[in-house]
This record gives C-alpha cells, structure tokens and sequence, in this order.
C-alpha cells in the first residue's frame, strides 16, 4: 500500500532528479533549476510520443524545431510541408491535429499554448492525458495524467489486478493519479511516473531492485507484477492487400494523392488498388484502362497498424498509352522530385524498390 503520499511523491521526485533521461523537451536539471520547457516543444512531443516511442520521436522532434522553431512558424506552414516532415511518424492525423493546434492557438489564444485542462480539451487531437500532460509539464498546473506506463505504475502500486482498459478501473485510475500530486513540481512528478513505467517498471522483468518507490508497492510485497496488467486479450486483425503499381514513362514515376479523409490523408502513393482476385493484365491494368509493358515484380511489403495488417504487391511498369483521367491529383516525378512529396513508410520502401529495379541493367 501506498502509505504516506508526500514521502511517496518525495521520493519518485529525488530519483527522477538523478534517473530522468535527457531528452530535448525537457529542460536540463542545472543550470536553472525550477526553469520550465518550453510549451510548444511539450505540446509537439506529446503528439508525437502519443503512438510512438520517445527513441523513435527524439529525431523527429529535433528535425521539427529546427524546421519550425515557433509555434507561429508552425502555424504558417504549408501542410504539405508538415506531413513530409512527419513522414515515416506514422498515425498522420496527429500531423493534422498538431498543425491545427498551431493555428489555433496562434488564432485564438495570441500564440500562448493555454495553461487549463479544459482549454487545451478544445483544441484538436488533445485528450485528457494530453491536456494533463501539457498543462503540468509546461505551466505546472495541478492536473494528473494517465497513460499507459502510469496505469501499469499505479496498478501495481495499489494491487489492481482488474483490466485498466475497463471503465470503471480506468476512471479509479485517473482519481488515483490526481489524489497523488504533491503540492510543489506537479510537473516533474508526472513525468517521474511516466518515466518510472517507461525504465523501470515496465512490462515484462520490472526492475523492482532499483525502484524508488519498491516499499510503496502491493505487487512488489505480494509477487504480482507478472500479473498486473492482466495481459490483453488479442484478435488478430483483418489483413487487408493491395495491388501497387508503379509506372515509369521517360525516366518519371507517376504518383497519386490520397484522398483529405482516411488512412493516410493527403500523403502521395504510387497507383495503389485493392488486390483483385486474377494476375493484372499489361494492356489494361486491372481494369484502370492503362496500357503498360515491362512488368517486373518487386516484391511484396507487409505493414502492421493498429488494427489492421496490409500487404503491398508492387510491380513496376512502363507506360505505353495515355493516362487515363483520375479524381485525385496526380503528377510524375523522378526519383530526386520524390523526396519532396510526403509517402507513408510502405510506399517509401516500394519506391525504394522500384528505383532500384530501374536502374539495375535490364536482362
Ligand atoms: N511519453 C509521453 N509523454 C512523455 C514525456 N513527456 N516524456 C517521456 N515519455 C513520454
């Protein structure tokens, strides 16, 4: 059981002063103490470590900054611009969300990222968790967060065993979190949850030795760690497959834009349709009234979300009529003019293998 809160918060502050990792949205330790980061590097962060992982978004973040170092420079930007550089990020609507966060707050707010839980609510792709996490990281505000390193903390600590997914677990959760904040570095203490779930109490072999609030903890005492959280129960998500057909003409790909709504809104892909169930025919490519010849096959790519597995079969082609008309843009670009156009992972690996596949000599 927790015990005594204020020696509970004491203590997860005084480790995370020495334990914390250094990463770019937080301010160093010396040589400002109590200094606060800065609320548009902890707003863009939150977007992007709200799928990701703080490794993969250390490089992302740094690329940002550099690119938009205001949150009025963000705002300014071309949308375009924002999903290149968010390319390979994944989960493209927190792009969008941010870019629309930019702008709103810029508009209504005189470019300050707003310090109250409920106004943060208002702005787009900011939930609960990031409200909380803004409001306390940047401006110190006394509101709990809950995500899912601190669920799996705080299920331990008071030896919850039931799901935290579950609604009323969950809503215990957020009480849980919010009766802990101390009175003084709100802030850093959220983060020292985050960062006790993130480097040691994680998943699988918590490190409980090294734990700075181990005498505070239920599952520690009675051996349960293994078993909260309770392990989630897995459906295997429908597999989705795609044909993908990438078409040169004089040394050009030709290249579509996704539609503004959906699975990668707005990025550009190469001519991609639901696999049918024949091989493609070269004189009308399954059925899209292009003619091509010199079909190569370049390999199949498997990509994993959330709930969904696709399967890319790409096959590069030349063209040999004309194009027929199409409702979204499109344009040919060489391999050089790509490099400006935003594409998901996927389609940046078949262009990879199609570029390869072009310039290898031709048997
Ligand atoms: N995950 C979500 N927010 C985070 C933060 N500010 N630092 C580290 N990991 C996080």
């Amino acid at each position: 059981m927790i015990g005594d809160r204020t020696e509970f918060a004491r203590r997860l502050l005084r480790w995370y002063d020495t334990a914390r990792r250094d990463l770019p949205w937080r301010v160093p330790p010396v040589p400002a103490p109590g200094a606060r980061p800065d609320p548009y590097y902890v707003l863009l962060s939150e977007l992007m470590l709200q799928q990701t992982q703080v490794s993969t978004v250390v490089a992302y973040f740094h690329r940002f900054v550099v690119e938009f170092p205001t949150i009025q420079s963000l705002a300014q930007a071309d949308d375009q611009h924002v999903l290149r550089l968010w390319q390979g990020l994944g989960y493209y609507s927190r792009a969008r969300n941010l870019h629309a966060a930019a702008k709103a707050i810029v508009a209504r707010h005189g470019g300050v990222v707003p310090p109250d839980v409920k106004t943060l609510l208002e702005l787009p792709g900011i939930g609960r968790y990031t409200a909380g996490a803004i409001a306390s990281l940047a401006w110190e505000t006394r509101a709990p967060i809950l995500d899912g390193n601190v669920q799996r903390v705080l299920c331990r600590i008071y030896g919850i065993e039931a799901d935290p997914r579950d609604r009323a677990v969950n809503a215990r959760l957020w009480g849980l979190a919010d009766s802990l904040l101390p009175r003084h570095r709100v802030g850093d203490f959220n983060s020292s949850l985050m960062e006790l779930g993130a480097t040691v109490c994680t998943p699988r072999s918590p490190t409980c030795l090294t734990c700075p609030a181990a005498m505070h903890c239920t599952a520690q005492q009675k051996g349960l760690q293994d078993r909260i959280p309770p392990a989630r129960k897995t459906k295997a998500s429908p597999q989705e497959r795609r044909w993908v057909f990438c078409v040169e003409h004089k040394g050009k790909w030709l290249i579509q834009q996704r539609p503004a709504k959906g699975r990668w809104a707005g990025l550009w892909q190469f001519l991609t349709i639901p696999a049918g169930e024949r091989p493609p025919e070269p004189h009308d490519l399954a059925g899209l009234g292009l003619k091509v010849n010199h079909m190569v096959p370049l390999g199949t790519i498997r990509h994993t979300l959330t709930h969904r597995r696709y399967e890319f079969v790409a096959v590069a082609c030349k063209l040999t009529g004309r194009l027929p008309a199409s409702t979204q843009p499109r344009t040919w670009v060489t391999p050089a003019e790509l490099t400006q156009y935003p594409l998901s992972r996927p389609q940046l690996l078949i262009a990879q293998l199609a570029f390869a596949s072009s310039a290898a000599p031709q048997a």
